[in-house]
C-alpha cells in the first residue's frame, strides 16, 4: 500500500518534471505501458483471493487514475508550449511579394482594361457599366438602328426566348454601344465615359470568338467636334503603345448611332513575323490596321437618350481590347485568350503586384 503510494508520488512528480513529449512518453511506458508497474500490478489483482483484491484493487486503480490524468494533463501543457514556440519561431511576413512560387498572374484583357481605365482616367473619364443581357430597345432601337435596320442582321444576335415587362426583346449585347444611352440617360450631360465589358455574337474563328471585348467612349459637351475624337484617340493610343510615332488614319465610314462615322486605322510594321504598333501605315514595310470605329454621336442618338441636339453634341469610339492587346502583347490566335490554358496564362498574364500607373507605365513587364 505505501509501496504503491510513493511509488504513484514519484510517477506523478517525474511526469511534472517531464521537459519533453519524449520525456514523458518514457513515464507513461514505465507506469501504464504494457509493462509499466502499474499495469503489472493490476495482473496481480487476478490471482488474488476476493478478500485481498478488495483491499488491493482500490489503491491500484487510483494510482492509475491520477497518473493517467497527470499524463493527459501534462501532456496538453506540452503540446500548447510546443505550438507558441513553433508559432513564435516561424514568424511570416505576409507583406513579402510571393516570389518564391507565383501561381495567378492576370489575363491580358484585365490587365488592358487597367490600363485603358488609368490612361482615360488621366483625361476625365469615368468607368460607366451596363448589363450584358440587354433589352432591343437599348441595344439597337436607341442607337438609330430601327426593328429594319440592317446592321441588326449584321450581328448575329443571341436572343433570349424572353420579352422585358414593356415586350421588349431580351439579348445578350452584341457591343458596349448601349452603356451611351443608359449613361446619358441616367447622368445627362455633359459627359465623359468610357464602358469596358464583355460582348457577344454567334461568331467563331481565329479572329472572332463568341464573347469578346470592347471598350466604349462617349463625350457630351457643347461645341465638340471631330478635331477633339482625333485629338483624344491619338493620345490614348500613344499612351497605351507607349510610343510617340503613332500615325491614325480616320476612313469614312458608315454606323447609324455615328453621322459623321469614321473607321479609326493605326499603322504598323511587321518585325520579325510581329506585328509592331507605329509610323506611317503607307511607308515602306507598312500598312494599316483597323481598330475600331468611331464618329460623331447622330442627332438621333441623342434624342432617344433625351439630350437636346441643338444644345449638345459629341463623339463616340468602339475598340476591340482583345484586338489591342493582341497587338501590344503579341499574341496572334484569339481563341487561346478563352481556353483557360494555365500555360498560356504563365507566358502572357501578368503579376497581379504589378498594377499599371501613369507615373511607372501603363505597360505591363511580362
Ligand atoms: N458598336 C460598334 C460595333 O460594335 C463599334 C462602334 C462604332 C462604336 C462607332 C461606336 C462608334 O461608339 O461611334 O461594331
Amino acid at each position: 500500500m505505501t509501496d504503491i503510494t510513493s511509488q504513484t508520488e514519484a510517477a506523478l512528480a517525474a511526469i511534472a518534471a517531464a521537459g519533453s513529449l519524449d520525456a514523458l512518453e518514457a513515464e507513461r511506458l514505465e507506469t501504464l505501458g504494457k509493462k509499466g508497474w502499474v499495469s503489472l500490478a493490476l495482473k496481480t489483482l487476478g490471482g488474488m483471493s476476493p478478500e485481498e483484491r478488495t483491499a488491493a484493487a482500490p489503491a491500484i486503480q487510483s494510482a492509475r487514475a491520477a497518473i493517467a490524468e497527470a499524463l493527459d494533463a501534462k501532456k496538453a501543457a506540452l503540446e500548447a508550449a510546443a505550438l507558441e514556440e513553433q508559432l513564435a519561431r516561424e514568424t511570416i511576413d505576409l507583406t513579402l511579394p510571393a516570389v518564391a512560387a507565383p501561381k495567378g498572374s492576370v489575363h491580358p484583357v484585365s490587365q488592358v482594361m487597367d490600363e485603358l481605365a488609368e490612361i482615360f482616367a488621366d483625361l476625365g473619364f469615368a468607368v460607366a457599366t451596363g448589363p450584358e443581357i440587354e433589352d432591343d430597345w437599348h441595344n439597337f432601337t436607341a442607337l438609330n438602328m430601327d426593328e429594319t435596320h440592317p446592321a441588326r442582321a449584321m450581328h448575329d444576335t443571341f436572343y433570349f426566348p424572353d420579352k422585358t415587362n414593356e415586350g421588349r426583346d431580351v439579348l445578350l449585347r452584341t457591343h458596349t454601344s448601349p452603356v451611351q444611352i443608359r449613361a446619358m440617360l441616367d447622368q445627362g450631360a455633359p459627359i465623359r465615359i468610357i464602358a469596358p465589358g464583355r460582348v457577344y455574337r454567334s461568331d467563331s474563328d481565329a479572329t472572332h470568338t463568341p464573347m469578346f471585348h470592347q471598350v466604349e467612349g462617349l463625350v457630351i459637351d457643347r461645341d465638340i467636334h471631330l478635331g477633339h475624337l482625333k485629338w483624344t484617340l491619338e493620345t490614348f493610343f500613344k499612351a497605351f503603345f507607349e510610343r510617340e510615332d503613332i500615325t491614325l488614319r480616320l476612313r469614312p465610314s458608315y454606323f447609324p448611332f455615328t453621322e459623321p462615322s469614321v473607321e479609326v486605322d493605326v499603322g504598323y510594321s511587321t518585325e520579325g513575323g510581329r506585328r509592331v504598333v507605329g509610323g506611317h501605315g503607307d511607308a515602306p514595310g507598312h500598312a494599316w490596321m483597323e481598330l475600331g470605329g468611331s464618329g460623331m454621336v447622330n442627332a438621333r442618338v441623342l434624342e432617344f437618350a433625351g439630350l437636346d441636339s441643338k444644345e449638345w453634341q459629341g463623339f463616340a469610339f468602339g475598340l476591340g481590347i482583345d484586338r489591342i492587346a493582341m497587338l501590344k502583347y503579341g499574341m496572334n490566335d484569339l481563341r487561346a485568350f478563352f481556353d483557360g490554358d494555365p500555360r498560356w496564362l504563365q507566358h502572357y498574364g501578368f503579376s497581379p503586384f504589378d498594377q499599371p500607373t501613369l507615373s511607372a507605365g501603363v505597360g505591363a513587364r511580362a
